[in-house]
């Protein structure tokens, strides 16, 4: 099957402002139909205007809706006055597609242990971030979009289903919240209904930075060094061109983990 994107499309993307969302963003949205919405939500609101920039450079008639927001604070409420707020002046059923990328993610402190932090605020602000905020976002979506075919995305990681010392805080939280989406794929096994966890492999964003400056897992600092020196870390340009490979020619099953480097 083959999933074309060129449709009159309402996509939303987290983590828009730098890194993989924010190519992903102008990649995606240079594929849609004129009369597409796009909503684009992080913090840095000037990240976001840069995206929106990019995207309205394509010339391809899109509206681009950017919204500062701090995933760390966001309620169900809010997210549903945001996307009821960008839907404003159009109907749902001009939608030919909802396009949801859930994008956004900390590392969460890697200069600790697995046994280091036993203060359950701690562990839950970050599991607020990166799991409970991006399932109250998704529902509210399916919410508003209940009759729109869907393609969701979760950005996920080898982390999610492979352990790596200092990285307790994001290993568990991606493992949590793509078992999340596979359960959804599961309930929603229709043809209007696409789940993808995407693994993008490790990418040159401040991510990773942050892992090679404060990790305690010296083997993961010295390698992501090595890639950095010699240049061959991947770009979220090469990482979105196979994103967008993988949605285009469809080989997964709704629900699936692939991995960028998934033949
Ligand atoms: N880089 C890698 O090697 C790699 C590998 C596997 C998976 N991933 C995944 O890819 C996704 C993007 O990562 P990246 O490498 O592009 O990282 P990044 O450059 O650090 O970007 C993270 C994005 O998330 C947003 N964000 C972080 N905290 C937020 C909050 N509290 N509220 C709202 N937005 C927030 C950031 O925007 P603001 O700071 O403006 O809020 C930024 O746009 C993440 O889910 C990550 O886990 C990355």
């Amino acid at each position: 099957m083959v999933l074309d994107l060129e449709k009159r499309t309402y996509l939303f993307v987290t983590g828009a402002s730098r890194g993989i969302g924010q190519r992903m963003s102008i990649e995606v949205a240079a594929k849609l139909k004129p009369g597409s919405i796009i909503v684009l939500l992080a913090r840095s609101e000037q990240g976001l205007l840069n995206t929106k920039e990019s995207i309205e450079a394509l010339g391809n008639n899109v509206k681009v809706y950017t919204y500062s927001t701090d995933l760390s604070l966001v309620t169900a409420t809010q997210f549903r006055e945001l996307l009821e707020k960008s839907l404003k002046g159009v109907k749902i059923s001009d939608f030919e597609r909802a396009f949801i990328i859930h994008n956004a993610g900390t590392v969460g402190d890697v200069s600790k242990s697995a046994v280091d932090v036993s203060d359950a605020n701690v562990w839950q602000q970050y599991y607020y971030v990166n799991v409970f905020s991006v399932i109250s976002l998704n529902c509210e979506f399916f919410r508003v979009f209940s009759g729109t075919p869907k393609v969701v995305v979760n950005i996920t990681s080898k982390c999610g289903i492979e352990p790596f010392a200092s990285m307790s805080f994001y290993c568990s939280g991606k493992a949590a919240r793509e078992m999340y989406f596979r359960v959804l794929a599961t309930e929603q096994a229709l043809d209007n209904v696409v789940v993808l966890n995407y693994a993008p492999g490790a990418i040159d964003t401040e991510m990773t930075e942050q892992v090679q400056r404060e990790s305690t897992n010296k083997e993961l600092v010295g390698l992501f060094k090595k890639q950095r020196d010699n240049k061959t870390m991947l770009t979220p340009e090469q990482t979105t061109a196979k994103f967008l490979q993988v949605l285009q020619e469809q080989k997964f099953k709704t629900g699936d983990h692939v991995d960028y480097y998934d033949e």
